[in-house]
C-alpha cells in the first residue's frame, strides 16, 4: 500500500512495524543532531484544508527531521477561495514535482479520492469524521511507551464518539493490537450501530474511569454538529467532564490521554489535564517520530 488513508487497511503487523521504526526515529530526534538524511531529494505537500495546530506542526517536523523539502498549504488564503477544486489544487502542486502529499480534509473520503487519482504517496492527516490514523498511531505508542504493551489493555474513549474522527482510528488499531475498548458518552454522541465493532458501549463516566486503564478524552466537536445534540456543553461538563479528583479516587492508576485541542473545563478540568495521571503532552512528543517513521516507510514502498 502506497498510502496511508485508514487504519483500517493495516494489519496488526504494518502497525508494529510503525511502532519499532518510530521507536527508533524516536532515540535519533532525542539526540543532539536530531536530523537523519532519510528523504533528502523527497519533496513533501502539507495540504491543509482544515485547521490544525498539533498534526500539522508535527509533520512539518517529522518531514525535516527526515531532510525531506517541504512546502505547506492552506485552503484559507488559497485560490480554493475563489472555486479552484480539490483535484485541480493538488495536481498544480503536484504538477511542482511534489513526491507526497499529507492531506487533511473536511469531506470523509477526501485522501481516498486522491489516491484514485493522483501518482504520489498520501497521507490522510484527518478527513472529516471518518479516519485520524497518525493520531491513533502516536496514541498506540504512547500506550506502548507506558505500559510496554497494547495487547490485554482496558481503553476506554470517552465523549464525542459520533464526530471523532480520533474514535475510529482509535478502535480499529487498538483492536489490531489486541486491547480491550470502550467508548462512554452520551446517547446522542455514540452512534447506534457502534457496538458491531466489538467495542463496549457506556454511559457511565465513572463505571468507565473505574474499567479501564487508560482514558482517552475527546472533546465536543461543535463544528461538525449539524443540528443542536443534547447536552449542552454546560449539561456535558456536569454529566461527563473528568476531574483530578475522580482520577485520583480510582482504585488502581490511570493514564488519562487527549489528543487535543482540550476544551479545558469541558471535558476535562484544568486540574485533570495538567495532572500526573496525564500523559497529553506526550502524545504530541511522540506524534513527530510516528510521523517520521509513517512517511520514512512509505518513501520505500
Ligand atoms: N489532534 C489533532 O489532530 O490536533 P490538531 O487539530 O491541532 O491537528
Amino acid at each position: 500500500v502506497r498510502h496511508l488513508v485508514g487504519i483500517k487497511d493495516l494489519t496488526e503487523s504494518d502497525i508494529h512495524l510503525i511502532m519499532e521504526t518510530a521507536g527508533q526515529f524516536k532515540e535519533v530526534i532525542n539526540r543532539p543532531i536530531k536530523k537523519v538524511p532519510s528523504l533528502r531529494d523527497v519533496t513533501i505537500a502539507n495540504v491543509f484544508f482544515e485547521n490544525s495546530t498539533r498534526t500539522r506542526l508535527s509533520f512539518e517536523l517529522a518531514e525535516k527531521r527526515l531532510s525531506a523539502d517541504v512546502v505547506n498549504f492552506s485552503a484559507s488564503g488559497s485560490s480554493v477561495k475563489k472555486g479552484e477544486t480539490l483535484l485541480d489544487t493538488v495536481n498544480n502542486i503536484l504538477a511542482m514535482k511534489v513526491d507526497m502529499v499529507v492531506m487533511r480534509h473536511s469531506s470523509p473520503g477526501a485522501p481516498h479520492y486522491l489516491t484514485r487519482h493522483i501518482k504520489a504517496n498520501v497521507v490522510n492527516a484527518g478527513d472529516g469524521t471518518h479516519e485520524h490514523p497518525t493520531q491513533a498511531l502516536l496514541d498506540s505508542f504512547s500506550i506502548r511507551e507506558k505500559f510496554g504493551d497494547v495487547a490485554g489493555k482496558r481503553i476506554a474513549i470517552i465523549g464525542d464518539i459520533t464526530h471523532s474522527r480520533v474514535a475510529l482510528s482509535n478502535i480499529f488499531c487498538l483492536q489490531k493490537q489486541g486491547a480491550e475498548v470502550m467508548v462512554c458518552g452520551p446517547k446522542t454522541l455514540i452512534p447506534k450501530h457502534i457496538g458491531a465493532l466489538g467495542v463496549r458501549v457506556g454511559h457511565d463516566v465513572r463505571a468507565a474511569l473505574a474499567w479501564c486503564d487508560v482514558a482517552n478524552v475527546l472533546r465536543i466537536q461543535l463544528e461538525r454538529q449539524q443540528i443542536k445534540y443534547f447536552p449542552s456543553l454546560r449539561e456535558y461538563s456536569l454529566y461527563f467532564g473528568i476531574s483530578k479528583q475522580m482520577l485520583d479516587e480510582l482504585d488502581r492508576p490511570i493514564v488519562l490521554m487527549h489528543p487535543g485541542p482540550i476544551n479545558r473545563g469541558v471535558e476535562l478540568t484544568s486540574d485533570a489535564a495538567d495532572s500526573s495521571h496525564s500523559i497529553i503532552l506526550d502524545q504530541v512528543e511522540n506524534g513527530v517520530a510516528v510521523r517520521m517513521a509513517v512517511l520514512y516507510l512509505l518513501a520505500q514502498l
